[in-house]
């Protein structure tokens, strides 16, 4: 069978988007990203997410305000030097300009998954409430990340709102069944789809035994 090269493309430069034009993002273009999630797979297919989407104004500030706070509570406010180009140093900017621009993105989409006890807990031990089924959630927020770089959308995956997530659960009146995995700022990008680095599978796949690599 032939390869698909675009999808190997495709995939080499889905990277975290953090700086978003301003433009509305139409509904259907929404929706088509989201119904590439829900083809991810989770177990006996129960399809554990929903998403809320944040559009309006005054909901993205109230979320960016918080955001911005809890970065600010773990990293500080202080800018790095602009003459450090370590990749570091641009994620870290790439951040703060995200941060500071949050409620101006034109989605929010906070992706919720249904509380869900792994099965190696045992009955007797599942206490208060379970975690949201991150297994199933994780691959259906990488198939809307993929989606979005397939149209055109910037997208990122955040996750700092687990600093005030009892305050958002609240705010937007999401069930106790549900937790909130990760919010993705989805728009139009600023800048030119790059390359991802990563280290190449053949530096972590192991054979037979832990340590041992291919010939
Ligand atoms: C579990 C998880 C949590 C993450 N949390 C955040 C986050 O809070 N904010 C953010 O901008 N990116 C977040 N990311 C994106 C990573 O920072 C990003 O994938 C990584 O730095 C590699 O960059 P690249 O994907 O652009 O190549 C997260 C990714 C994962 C898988």
């Amino acid at each position: 069978m032939e390869d698909n090269p675009r999808f190997f493309d495709l995939i080499g430069n889905v990277r975290a988007m953090r700086r978003l034009r301003t433009d509305p993002v139409p509904y259907d273009l929404l929706m088509k990203v989201l119904n590439a999630g829900v083809k991810a797979p989770s177990g006996m297919n129960s399809q554990p997410w929903s998403f809320l989407v944040l559009r309006a104004p005054a909901e993205k500030q109230w979320f960016a305000d918080r955001y911005k706070a809890a970065i600010e509570s773990r990293f500080g406010s202080s800018d790095l030097p602009s003459e450090d180009d370590s990749p570091m140093a641009r994620q870290f900017r790439a951040l703060r300009y995200q941060m500071d621009h949050m409620h101006e993105f034109p989605l929010l989409v906070i992706v919720c998954g249904l509380r869900d006890w792994p099965f190696k807990v045992p009955q007797d031990e599942r206490v208060g409430l379970a975690p949201p089924n991150y297994g199933a959630i994780y691959p259906c927020v990488q198939n809307i990340l993929l989606a979005c770089r397939a149209v055109g959308l910037g997208a990122a995956l955040t996750t700092m709102h687990q600093v005030f997530e009892e305050e958002l659960m609240e705010r937007f009146q999401i069930p106790v069944e549900y937790g909130v995995v990760v919010t993705m700022p989805i728009g139009y990008p600023m800048g030119r789809f790059g390359p991802v680095r990563r280290r190449p599978a053949e530096e972590v796949t192991y054979f037979d035994r832990w340590g041992v690599t291919a010939p």
